[in-house]
C-alpha cells in the first residue's frame, strides 16, 4: 500500500511508490558480479570492457572514471584509453579496430560527445556490433526493431528504464497503454520498441504532437525523455499510472543560496506523485541504471563470445 499524506487542501492523498534507482542498480550489479565470476569459472573467460575518452571535458572524465571503477568492481578486465584532444579521426578509428580484434575485450564504449573536429557516427558504426555495449550500432538498433533481443545489445538507459517497468508490471504488458515522450535514437525510439516487444500498446510523442497532455493522460506507463524541466504536470498523469522520468535538467536553486543549482527531471515530481501509483525520482531514478546496464551488456557480450547463455536482467 503506498504511503498517504495530507495534501495542501486538507484532502488525504495517496502518494506513489517511489522507485529507488540506486537500489535496483545495485541488484543489477550483484547479478553482473555473480555472472562474471561464474563465466570465469566455467570458461576461463574474464569479461573485458574498454572505454575510450578523447579530450579533457571534466564531465566526460567523471562519467568515464565511474564506468571504469564499476567495471573493476564487477570483476572485469577494465581498460581505459585516454586520448589527447588533438587525436585524429584515423587514430581513433585505428584504436577501435585494435579493440575489435582483441579477444580479451567484449565491450567497447566511446564516450560521447567527441571533440568537434571528430565525427562520432563512423566511429560508433565501426565498433563490432557484438562489442557495441552502448547499443548504438545500426545493427543493434535494427535487431531491436525486429524484436531480436537474444542476439542484439540494447542502449543502456532504455534497457535500465525497462528493468523498472518489468519489476512493476512483469514481463507481459498486454492491454497496457504506454506513452514515450521523446523520439531520440538514444532513448525514445529504443524505449518504445522495448515496450512494444513486451506487448504494450505504444505511442511515441514528440515536439510536433498535438495536445500532449491528453496523449499522456492515456498512459498506464508514461515515460518522459524530453530535457524540459518539470514539463509533465499532475494533470497529464492518469491516476494509478507508472511514471518513468528520464530527463536530467539542472535548474537554478536560489533557496540553496546564491548561484546554487539542483537537478530535476521532466516530470513535476511532487504533484505527479499524488496521482501516479509508481514514479521514479530525479536524481536517483533512471540515472544510476545507465552504468549498471553498461555492465550488464558487457557481461552479456562476454557470455555470447564464450558460447554461454547470458544472464537476464
Ligand atoms: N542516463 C540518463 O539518465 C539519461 C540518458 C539519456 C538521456 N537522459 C536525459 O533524457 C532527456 C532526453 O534525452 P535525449 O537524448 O532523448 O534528448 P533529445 O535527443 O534532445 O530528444 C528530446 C526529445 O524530446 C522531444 N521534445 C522536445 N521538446 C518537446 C516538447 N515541448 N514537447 C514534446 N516533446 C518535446 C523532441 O522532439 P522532436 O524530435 O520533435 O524534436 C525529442 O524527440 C534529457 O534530459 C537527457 O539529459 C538521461
Amino acid at each position: 500500500m503506498p504511503p498517504s499524506r495530507m495534501a495542501g487542501n486538507g484532502r488525504e492523498t495517496v502518494l506513489a511508490t517511489v522507485i529507488d534507482g540506486k537500489q535496483v542498480a545495485a541488484s543489477v550489479i550483484d547479478t553482473v558480479k555473480a555472472a562474471t565470476a561464474a563465466l570465469d569459472k566455467q570458461s576461463g573467460v574474464q569479461a573485458g570492457l574498454a572505454v575510450i575518452i578523447v579530450g579533457d571535458d571534466p564531465a566526460s572524465h567523471a562519467y568515464v572514471g565511474s564506468k571504469s571503477k564499476m567495471a573493476k568492481e564487477c570483476g572485469f578486465k577494465s581498460v581505459q584509453h585516454t586520448l589527447p584532444v588533438e587525436t585524429t579521426q584515423e587514430d581513433l578509428a585505428a584504436l577501435v579496430a585494435s579493440l575489435n580484434a582483441d579477444d580479451t575485450i567484449h565491450g567497447i564504449l566511446v564516450q560521447l560527445p567527441l571533440p568537434k573536429h571528430l565525427n562520432s557516427e563512423p566511429i560508433i558504426q565501426s565498433i563490432l556490433p557484438e562489442k557495441d555495449v552502448d547499443g548504438l550500432h545500426v545493427v543493434n538498433a535494427g535487431k531491436l526493431a525486429v524484436g531480436d533481443l537474444e542476439t542484439g545489445l540494447v542502449s543502456c538507459t532504455p534497457a535500465g528504464a525497462m528493468v523498472f517497468v518489468r519489476r512493476t508490471h512483469g514481463e507481459d504488458l498486454s492491454g497496457l497503454n504506454a506513452v514515450v515522450v521523446g523520439r531520440s535514437n538514444l532513448f525514445g525510439k529504443p524505449m518504445a520498441q522495448l515496450l512494444l516487444n513486451a506487448n504494450a500498446t505504444v505511442t511515441i510523442a514528440h515536439s510536433r504532437t498535438k495536445d500532449l497532455p491528453s496523449v499522456c493522460r492515456s498512459a498506464d506507463i508514461l515515460v518522459a525523455a524530453v530535457g524540459r524541466p518539470e514539463m509533465v504536470k499532475a494533470d497529464w498523469v492518469k491516476r494509478g499510472a507508472t511514471v518513468i522520468d528520464v530527463g536530467i535538467n539542472r535548474i537554478a536553486a536560489p533557496e540553496k543560496g546564491e548561484g546554487k543549482t539542483r537537478l530535476v527531471g521532466d516530470v513535476a515530481f511532487a504533484e505527479a506523485a499524488e496521482v501516479a501509483d509508481v514514479i521514479t525520482p530525479v536524481p536517483g531514478g533512471v540515472g544510476p541504471m545507465t552504468i549498471a546496464m553498461l555492465m550488464a551488456n558487457t557481461v552479456i557480450a562476454a557470455h555470447r563470445a564464450a558460447g554461454q547463455t547470458p544472464p537476464k536482467f
